[in-house]
């Protein structure tokens, strides 16, 4: 289709789906690092190889300029190509195929008119043989993916409804949330259980999330909007993205209607925590105590952490309680260390706050020491085992 036989766009439909393509994070998957916007070629990596995102800019030749509206759909419903070729499942189309037709025509109306042509060819995967052969993603496909829009749940609210909507078709929350099989599936049975991603941690967001203080429908819609919670962790590594260059764009009653949803998924009642006998206890465990500073987990934490994350009373905003939140209380101390290692830039968790980077202050004994005392001490959970060899190992690995 040549640019003259493209259907007339409305101001209101590029506008819509600008947000969309914010809200599903688009642009990650599909923007080299320095590159043009959505001119391809970043890589995914998979455990069967890297993958590249797409040139999805109007380039008639590389990109998707010649794209139909109903091509463009058929990628975003069913995984397919132009040519008809099964598209891998790294493109989230398994959730995109529960976005509606309006919302699909959106984003391609966006794609085709704001973002800049760029004449850049996609690599090709690199997934060996027999892995690469497209056709085996029609047998993927047959056991793991059904094609459909989302529909409503009757006996459920239209803002509970939207929030579904949102969070398991556009922003495909459960990519990083929902474990996988070993073929690279979502477990259907597992939804939101938590899952490692990027080597993070992406903890459940159902009523087994770790955190003290169970997630509510308010506390969800402010970490989504402003990337933290009061109660709860900050959003860092690849969900510092997910809020500040995705949901942020959203407006506020779809944030809400997402927290309503998840808050249901959750079953926890919205409170106020301030008083809880939970948040007491952690603040009393923060406090300087007689036997204070007795080893030297306790000892650096006083030193290097203390001074901006002791709470007296409550837990303020931009203070996180370390005691409580899942950082300290998942099973697995990845993202605590990462955040030791690589604090919280200015684009991650609340805009403009900054946590530093103890990577070149502290060695991997002594950030193994601090974890421990926040796990032991504060959490009060079984010790996490092997820290120092965790600690070195993730120091390694995020320099590479
Ligand atoms: C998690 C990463 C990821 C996200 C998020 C993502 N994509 Fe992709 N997308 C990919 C990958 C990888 C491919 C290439 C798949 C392949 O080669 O089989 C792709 C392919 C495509 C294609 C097919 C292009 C072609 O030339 O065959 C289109 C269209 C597309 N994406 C649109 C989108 C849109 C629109 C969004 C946002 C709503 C989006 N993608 C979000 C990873 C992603
Ligand atoms: C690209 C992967 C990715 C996507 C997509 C993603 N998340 Fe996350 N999420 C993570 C990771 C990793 C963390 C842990 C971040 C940290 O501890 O700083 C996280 C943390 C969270 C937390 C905090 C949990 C806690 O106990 O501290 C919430 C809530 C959350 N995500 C909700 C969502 C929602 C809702 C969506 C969809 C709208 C979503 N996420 C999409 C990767 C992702
Ligand atoms: C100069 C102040 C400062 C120091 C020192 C500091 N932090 Fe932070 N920390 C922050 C800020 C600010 C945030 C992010 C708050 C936000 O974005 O809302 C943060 C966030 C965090 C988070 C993520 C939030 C959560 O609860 O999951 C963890 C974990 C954390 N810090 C641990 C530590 C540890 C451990 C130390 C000591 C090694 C430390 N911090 C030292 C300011 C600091």
């Amino acid at each position: 289709m040549s640019v003259a036989e493209r259907p007339q766009f409305t101001s209101e439909q590029i506008e819509k789906g600008r947000v969309l393509a914010a809200a599903g994070y688009c642009a990650e998957c599909h923007t080299p690092a320095g590159g043009a916007a959505f001119s391809g070629n970043y890589p995914i990596e998979t455990d069967y190889g890297v993958i590249y995102g797409s040139n999805i800019t109007p380039d008639p030749e590389t990109g998707i300029g010649a794209w139909s509206p109903e091509a463009f759909r058929r990628a975003m419903w069913q995984g397919v190509d132009r040519e008809g070729r099964h598209l891998f499942p790294a493109l989230p189309y398994d959730h995109f195929t529960k976005m509606t037709a309006e919302d699909v025509d959106a984003i391609y109306a966006y794609l085709m008119t704001e973002v800049k042509p760029v004449h850049s060819v996609t690599k090709a995967a690199g997934i060996p043989f027999p892995l690469n052969q497209r056709i085996l993603q029609a047998g993927w496909k047959m056991l793991f993916f059904k094609e459909g829009r989302y529909e409503n749940d009757l006996s459920k609210s239209e803002e509970w409804n939207r929030g579904a909507y949102l969070v398991e078709g556009v922003t495909h929350c459960g990519a990083c949330h929902t474990p996988r099989n070993k073929l690279g599936a979502e477990e259907a049975s597992q939804t939101f259980a938590g899952a490692h991603i990027d080597k993070w941690i992406a903890p459940a967001l159902t009523a087994a999330n770790p955190s003290a203080v169970p997630w509510s429908a308010s506390e969800f819609t402010r970490y989504l909007a402003s990337g933290a919670g009061v109660y709860h962790g900050v959003a860092a590594g690849p969900m510092g993205p997910v809020v500040h260059a995705g949901l942020r764009e959203l407006p506020e009653s779809d944030l809400k209607a997402i927290g309503i949803y998840l808050g249901d998924i959750v079953g926890a009642p919205d409170s106020d925590p301030a008083q809880s006998a939970v948040v007491q206890a952690s603040l009393a465990a923060g406090r300087p105590d007689p036997a204070y500073r007795r080893d030297q987990g306790e000892r650096l934490y006083a030193t290097a952490c203390a001074a901006c994350h002791y709470n007296a009373e409550q837990v303020l905003a931009g203070r996180p309680d370390l005691g409580i939140n899942s950082a300290t209380r998942l099973d697995d101390p990845t993202n605590l260390i990462h955040v030791m290692l690589d604090g919280v830039s200015a684009e991650e968790g609340t805009k403009g706050l900054v946590m530093p980077a103890f990577r070149h202050a502290l060695s991997d004994q002594e950030i193994a020491a601090i974890a421990a005392y926040l796990r032991d001490d504060r959490s009060k959970l079984a010790p996490w085992p092997d820290l120092d060899a965790k600690v070195a190992a993730i120091r390694a690995e995020a320099t590479q």
